[in-house]
């Protein structure tokens, strides 16, 4: 029988090594392309093995705060963000999780332990974030898009009017432009500049290679086996 602590492991070894992938295929430097974040105030959400994490960094935001909950894979960001040379600011967290403005250093990645649906998690910095972001979020798509609800219970506290909120996720689906469709959130607009679809192949042994949409075989349909990439932003009207 498994304990808690080994299935939670699993799940920190199995995105360390998927991320890795997604790394080497790319995807990660596609997405940072298009996300200006110069001087800007930044949330992630799920901070995972913390790849992701470090190109946000290396954008050069005001302020970067990145949240989980998970704090076997918090730690392990923090390693792999430290062992890049990043300096690292652990935000303790009490229950519920606090995060002030007071707390934030510019020069290092603010960590912080919580649960991205709980809008106490960011008490203080209402209404003053530029970007919130979400990238690869858990689960399979009708939790994630469950989840994504939930999540803008703490996107639409924490982001200024005008702010953008940008969501990664890959989809076994042929038509992603109905995923976007189902997150037309109230009171968001979706900025089609930055609306972006990859295609991957997800090959027998687990590793990733991006492809040419025009190249997709006619078994496309059917085969779980490719993914699209959908890269959406997302502007807070309100
Ligand atoms: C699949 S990983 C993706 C990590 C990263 N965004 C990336 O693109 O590499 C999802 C991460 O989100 C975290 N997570 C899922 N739901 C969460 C929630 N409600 N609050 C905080 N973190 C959450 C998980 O613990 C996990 O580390």
């Amino acid at each position: 029988m498994f304990s808690t602590t080994t299935i939670l492991e699993k799940h920190v070894k199995n995105w360390a090594m998927r991320s890795r992938d997604l790394d080497a295929a790319g995807i990660y430097d596609d997405v940072i392309k298009q996300t200006n974040i110069f001087g800007m105030n930044v949330l992630e959400l799920g901070s995972g093995s913390g790849i992701m994490t470090k190109k946000l960094f290396d954008m050069q935001p005001k302020y970067l705060i990145s949240i989980d909950k998970d704090i076997q894979m918090l730690e392990s960001a923090k390693s792999y963000l430290e062992n890049q040379g990043t300096s690292v600011n652990s935000i303790c967290t009490g229950s519920p999780p606090f995060v002030s403005t007071g707390d934030l250093d510019s020069k290092s990645i603010n960590l912080v332990l919580g649960d991205y649906t709980e809008y106490t998690a960011f008490d203080g910095i209402d209404n003053k974030l530029d970007v919130v972001f979400l990238a690869f979020n858990n689960g399979i798509e009708s939790q994630r898009i469950a989840q994504l609800g939930t999540a803008l219970n703490t996107t639409d506290h924490v982001l200024k009017k005008g702010g953008r909120f940008i969501w990664v996720d890959g989809y076994n689906s042929d038509i992603p432009e109905s995923e976007i469709g189902r997150l037309m959130f109230s009171g968001y607009e979706l900025r089609s500049e930055n609306t972006q679809i990859h295609q991957v192949l997800v090959h027998k042994d687990g590793t990733l290679e991006v492809i040419d949409p025009k190249a997709l075989p006619s078994d496309y349909l059917q085969d779980k086996r490719y993914l699209s990439i959908i890269i959406a932003g997302f502007v807070k009207t309100f």
